[in-house]
């Protein structure tokens, strides 16, 4: 049974705990390779002094030297590197590869047994390595070969994780094959191998290809490890996809040749007068005295730059997977060389799996970073769901308004507004044309709407993103007349190109639009159908019911004017959060939300074991997760029921449902309304 434990998600990227025999450790996370007799930074050092959590070595080298061997067998692999925190270790597979060593080298089921017998907290199988170069049939026979290795392998681990690597070259269906068979195997991670020699030749648009080609397969439990990707340059991108463990030679190789890691790329020493570098190496020192200094000494300190570097980057990364700024941290990267660029191009083209993943409910800003942005999940998540589930669907007016940029939206044309919110949907819709896609005037507060940062002037790609958003609200609404506010924005040439097809009326100003609009109506709730179109997006159709309800109160804020409550006789229902511009139930609101039947993906079932635990407001776990939806998001504010379908609370899902049932450990959904508070 594995030992993850999911804290937060940022597209398909993990924060989380991994729990090892030797102590736990977040994720993603960089482990260093150690060499067993002659590392130059002990693996207590990288502990203490740079702050890495747990270090990889090799179990050939020390199977293969007596010494090592004699003592690693007799005392164990934590004092054979004088280090009692988590240690990883590898096959050997690598070295086969590298040095062309003949099959009878290692025996994969020896080594598999040699690994548990030093006490390995992770081992790895002899899994086969595949050049990129070679033909498709030769990859699929070392695919067959791994997994029949694996298969012969997974019994003899013990008490010891171990990793079965994926493979499959550079073709994605055999990536994907192998991720499928590995899967049904009791592995606890997953590398996904042979991407060294990608690295080294900068394809890191492949490695793109083949990672998520192997995540679709991997079970969601176990971490995936980027077998040999040490350059931290990579570390955002790579975890932007869901892996989760990384080791480095890097350090030591770069250091070795003079070459200094940087989260933006490579140096060499020698192209340098200054250090570009604010760690206690660089800031120690100069480029001239590093250059000047003996080669071990100079090897040595590039090599603590480098590990420096190295673990400030991953912690960067953990931090913006907190934040839910991966993405954009990823695209800061891929500026650091046309290759990586061209990594996230292959990430974009994949934005549906990204999405899929991506919690909803978040709150931060998104920076506009380049043409990448409009494929941010944030971004298309909005757009789908919005596809999917805008109710006024058929209306007398449409009234496009181009975004001016200003926040909110309203703000900017209080007449029209009063006017709006006069009219029904029938007669009126007022839809948002902004640099994200459309924004429907009820769902101008769901983030990510106020939350986007573009600048003035838009690139080709997104003004194409922008026109064809457009079109797909366009295509799904009927209408009678359709007019185009158009006030100098960044989006105009995208509406423009709309505007014959479609007989975009053009007016430039807020008289102008009144003079279009439909005459308005007796007791219109502008409030009403707001509610009604935010829980259906949240919900499903269903939920638009509790919108209807007889002697619902609607508080608004005193400050913004917007919707804060729904109260029903005193009591609060819901509450609209700002920051996420959702609506969250408290109990008696997830009582009206299965009054009215709201659809199934949003009710996790507990095991009835836990009734007690979870209404009286504590986290719903996972492990406790009896039925939970494939389409459930995390993000989502979700009732949690007991297996009799009482109500427990109501919360937020931490992790989406195809998670909940697959992991053993951490929280399922964040409780905050219970039965008994
Ligand atoms: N180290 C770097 N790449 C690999 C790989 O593909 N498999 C194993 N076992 N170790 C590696
Ligand atoms: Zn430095």
């Amino acid at each position: 049974m594995t030992q993850f434990e999911i804290r937060a998600k940022d597209g398909l990227a993990r924060l989380g705990r991994f729990t090892t025999n030797h102590g736990t450790v977040k994720t993603p996370l960089l482990m260093p390779v150690v060499h067993p007799g002659k590392s130059a930074i002990p693996a207590q050092a990288l502990i203490d002094e740079y702050g890495f959590q747990m270090v990889i070595t090799n179990s050939y080298i020390i199977n293969s030297h007596e010494r090592f061997r004699a003592k690693a067998l007799s005392d164990g692999l934590h004092s054979l590197l004088g280090f009692d925190g988590p240690i990883m270790t590898d096959s050997g597979t690598f070295q086969m590869y590298f040095h062309n060593l003949p099959e009878k080298e290692i025996e994969p089921v020896e080594i598999v047994e040699f690994q548990r017998d030093i006490g390995s907290d992770i081992g790895t199988i002899l899994d086969v390595f595949s050049d990129p170069d070679v033909g498709k049939d030769k990859v699929k026979e070392d695919v067959q070969k791994s997994f029949d290795r694996a298969k012969i392998s997974i019994d003899k681990k013990g008490e010891m994780f171990l990793a079965g690597t994926v493979q499959g070259g550079i073709y994605t269906d055999l990536r994907e094959a192998a991720a499928k068979s590995l899967a049904s195997l009791d592995f606890d991670v997953h590398p996904i191998g042979g991407v060294v020699p990608l690295m080294e030749r900068y394809r890191f648009s492949d490695i793109v290809r083949i990672t998520l080609a192997a995540k679709k397969h991997l079970p969601p439990d176990r971490p995936v490890h980027l077998f040999g990707c040490g350059h931290p340059m990579l570390f955002a991108q790579a975890a932007l996809l869901g892996c989760d463990f990384f080791d480095s030679a890097s350090y030591a190789k770069f250091a070795e040749s003079g070459r200094m890691l940087l989260s933006t790329g490579t140096v060499h020493l020698n192209e340098l007068d200054e250090l570009p570098c604010s760690c206690p190496v660089c800031s120690a020192t100069s480029a001239d005295e590093l250059k000047s200094a003996k080669k071990e000494e100079r090897e040595l300190e590039l090599m603590k730059h480098n590990l420096f570097v190295s673990a400030a980057e991953i912690r960067r990364v953990r931090q913006a997977i907190s934040e839910g700024k991966l993405f954009e941290l990823a695209a800061y990267r891929a500026r650091g060389h046309p290759a990586l660029y061209e990594a996230l191009q292959a990430v974009v083209k994949e934005a549906q799996q990204l999405e899929k993943s991506d919690p909803v409910g978040k709150t931060g800003s998104i920076f506009y970073t380049g043409p990448e942005t409009t494929w941010r999940p944030e971004i298309t998540g909005f757009h789908s769901r919005l596809i999917a589930r805008y109710p006024y669907k058929k209306t007398m007016t449409l009234l496009l308004v181009s975004d001016s940029g200003l926040r909110p939206f309203y703000d900017t044309f209080e007449v029209v507004i009063k006017e709006v919110r006069k009219r029904s949907a029938d007669d009126l819709l007022l839809l948002f044309v902004t640099p994200l896609g459309v924004v429907p005037w009820e769902l101008e507060h769901v983030h990510p709407a106020q939350q986007c940062l573009f600048p003035e002037s838009l690139d080709p790609e997104t003004l194409e993103a922008v026109e064809k958003r457009t079109r797909n609200v366009l295509e799904m609404l009927s209408f009678q007349d359709a007019v185009w506010f158009k006030r100098n924005s960044n989006v105009d040439s995208a509406v423009a190109r709309l505007q014959k097809e479609y007989q975009l009326d053009t007016v430039t100003s807020a008289s102008e639009v009144v003079s279009h609009l439909p005459s308005e109506k007796e007791n219109v709730s502008w409030m009403r159908r707001k509610l009604r179109a935010l829980f259906i997006h949240q919900w499903g159709k269903n939920a638009g019911e509790v919108a209807d309800l007889e002697n619902l109160e609607i508080v608004l804020s005193k400050n913004t004017g917007k919707i804060k409550h729904v109260k029903l006789d005193d009591g609060i229902l819901f509450t609209i959060v700002p920051t996420t511009g959702l609506i969250t139930p408290t109990l008696r609101g997830g009582k009206e939300l299965l009054r009215v039947g709201i659809d199934d993906t949003y009710k996790v079932i507990m095991d009835s074991e836990v009734s007690q635990f979870v209404s009286s407001g504590k986290s719903a776990l996972a492990k406790f997760v009896k039925h939970a939806d494939r389409n459930l998001k995390a993000g989502e504010e979700v009732v949690v029921l007991d297996e009799a379908k009482n109500l427990l609370g109501t919360g937020r899902s931490v992790l989406s449902g195809e998670e909940m049932i697959a992991f053993n450990r951490g929280v399922a959904v964040m409780i905050r309304h219970s039965r008994k508070p």
